[in-house]
């Protein structure tokens, strides 16, 4: 039988995480650039699979039938770093999905693929929002509330985004868990952040829509702040965001679970590879970086 490839992108959260978890809204784009692609082939003709490809593989047989993961190879290609807070489990778990549908012939429903998706990411980690699937799924920017249908985002044409990896990356199980603990701890002072974090939303929202870029700027800073005093930052988080400042971003702020991993900045497109070759002269890694694609439109799917 033919090899069957199925993809899916990464997504950046522009705004909103961890807060998105308890119901709060959250905006999320496709990763410039960041997309993972599963092949699926005969056992014995590539890569056994394991790990995490293997329990996700293991969700599809159980929910769809065969093939079992013993009968096929597995290779995956990702343009994402992984466990950086940028959506690779999420986008994995699609692409195998999809990879399924091409080899077998037989079709799924985008419900279907998204239930399958968030079986894996429940897995992978414990209580997701479900807003990393949808984007993976979507290929769309997006406005999403935990358990409601997500909203296409609108975005003015000419605005970047850079993506900084600073490695070290925790599992977004043990971020999510922390957070969820020091809710308990003290319910207020999480209430009170996602008050402003809700505002921030609405900040980004209207400044995507209209290219501000130095609101923008100023409200990735701000939610930077926020995620700093819920304590999902690292020191090192905190030196990639200001080096993105000094070499000419608008903003920066961590993105995803935290703990370490990728940090994101806005910019001007035309200006990305001028920021970027500082950030490198700086010898920081940029991983990624394009333009932050309108939600109005599909993108990666
Ligand atoms: C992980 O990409 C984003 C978190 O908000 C968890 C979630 O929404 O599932 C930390």
């Amino acid at each position: 039988m033919a090899r069957a490839v199925g993809r899916a992108t990464g997504k950046a959260i522009l705004v909103g995480e961890h807060f998105v978890v308890h119901g709060v809204p959250a905006l999320a784009v496709p990763v410039p650039g960041g997309t993972v692609e599963a092949e699926l082939g005969e056992a014995g003709t590539g890569p056994v699979p394991a790990g995490h490809v293997r329990a996700c593989l293991e969700v599809l047989h159980r929910r769809w039938g065969a093939p079992a993961p013993d009968a096929l190879s597995v290779a995956v290609r990702s343009s994402l770093p992984a466990g950086a807070g940028l959506g690779s489990s999420a986008a994995l778990s699609v692409a195998l999905g999809r990879a399924w549908v091409a080899r077998t012939g037989r079709a799924r429903s985008d419900d279907e693929l998204r239930e399958a998706s968030l079986a894996c990411e429940r897995i992978a980690h414990g209580n997701p929002s479900g807003i990393d699937t949808e984007v993976a799924l979507t290929g769309r920017a997006l406005r999403f509330v935990r358990g409601a249908p997500p909203r296409p985002l609108a975005i003015a044409p000419g605005l970047g985004l850079l993506v900084v990896d600073t490695g070290a990356p925790r599992s977004t199980r043990s971020m999510v868990e922390e957070v969820e603990r020091r809710r308990a701890e003290d319910p207020a002072a999480f209430e009170r952040r996602a008050t402003r974090i809700r505002e921030l939303v609405e900040a980004v929202e209207g400044a995507l829509a209209t290219g501000d870029l130095p609101t923008l700027g100023a409200a990735f800073d701000a939610a930077q702040r926020v995620l700093a005093d819920l304590g999902v930052s690292t020191p090192e988080l905190d030196r990639a965001a200001a080096a993105l400042r000094r070499a000419g971003a608008a903003g920066a702020k961590l993105t995803g679970k935290g703990g370490g991993g990728a940090v994101i900045a806005p910019c001007r497109t035309s200006e990305l590879k001028a920021v970027a070759d500082r950030l490198r002269a700086g010898g920081w890694q940029v991983a990624l970086a394009g333009e932050l694609p309108d939600g109005r439109k599909e993108h990666g799917r």
